[in-house]
């Protein structure tokens, strides 16, 4: 096997600056709370090893590290990384940049589906790991979390490893209580806690810059069974809160109405005023 090379820090940061341009606006009600640049690239780097030649599945990706890990590996700024991505979100939006990203840059091992994670998972079992950065659950006890970390863990067969992205303060109350109901609901289901690295991401979020979040390593415990099928989610206590107090989910997809060019300022954004040519 080559050996893995150090990361050209310059090269990283302005190919995630191309995935930035990239990436559609937020819909802060719907949690989407993108991750900053400087986290996305040592976020990237550390995804690449830690799922190196896997078949990778992402359940949400609004902060596109699945793009930022598939480009550097396509720029060959990463010798190493997954043998496979897949994007599964209920954003068309985030679908089509992908979609069109990895067309636009040749990357083949990258690609997106339509999914909403309350219908059942189309694909069972035919990863290795998954990765994801879910609604973080301050309102429902961390449920929200629950929910795509299952599907997760259907994306995996029951027989491999996740990385759970969630809120991490060790002074405010709700993020603890997420943390430890999430722990328990991974270990009911089969799988433990491998590792954590703790306060590592920061967001572009309005009303807490500071709150960052942490990835929660987990793994399957040898011999657990496979799932039979998946099923969808129609349990009403796992969805009131969804999105935060009173943000039940009730949007199926969000639909991408008008083709834009994110890294370019948007035409209804503003007009051109010209100077008075003389004599008129
Ligand atoms: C909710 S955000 C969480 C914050 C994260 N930092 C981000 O912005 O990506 C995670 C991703 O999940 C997607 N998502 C939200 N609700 C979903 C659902 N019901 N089914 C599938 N994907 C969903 C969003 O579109 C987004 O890309």
């Amino acid at each position: 096997m080559a050996e893995r090379k150090e990361i050209d820090l310059r090269a990283a940061i302005n190919a995630i600056s191309d995935v930035v341009q990239n990436r559609p606006r937020p819909l802060r009600e719907m949690d989407q709370i993108y991750m900053k640049t400087g986290d996305m690239v040592l976020q990237s780097e550390m995804v690449a090893k830690w799922a190196d030649g896997k078949r990778l599945a992402f359940i949400g990706d609004g902060d596109a590290i699945s793009v930022s890990v598939a480009y550097l590996m396509s720029r060959e700024i990463l010798n190493y990384g997954p043998a496979k991505i897949q994007v599964f979100d209920f954003d068309e939006r985030i679908c089509g940049a992908i979609k069109r990203f990895a067309d636009r840059e040749g990357i083949e091992m990258l690609d997106s589906t339509l999914y909403n994670v309350l219908e059942a998972f189309p694909n069972i079992g035919e990863f290795d790991c998954f990765y994801t950065n879910p609604p973080w659950g301050a309102s429902n006890g961390g449920d929200s979390v629950n929910v795509f970390s299952q599907r997760g863990m259907e994306a995996v067969g029951n027989k491999g490893e996740g990385m759970i992205v969630i809120a991490d303060d060790h002074e405010l109350e709700w993020p603890q209580q997420v943390l430890a109901a999430v722990q328990k609901f991974v270990l009911s289901a089969g799988f433990y806690v491998q590792r954590m690295a703790s306060k590592v991401h920061h967001y572009h979020l309005d009303d807490n810059p500071d709150l960052r979040s942490c990835n929660l390593m987990i793994k399957s415990l040898p011999g657990i069974l496979p799932p039979q099928n998946s099923e969808p989610i129609s349990d009403q206590a796992r969805l009131e809160h969804f999105y935060g107090r009173d943000h039940p989910i009730k949007i199926r997809y969000v639909r991408e109405k008008k083709r834009v060019d994110y890294g370019k300022a948007h035409d209804d954004e503003y007009c051109y005023e010209t100077f008075v040519e003389e004599g008129k």
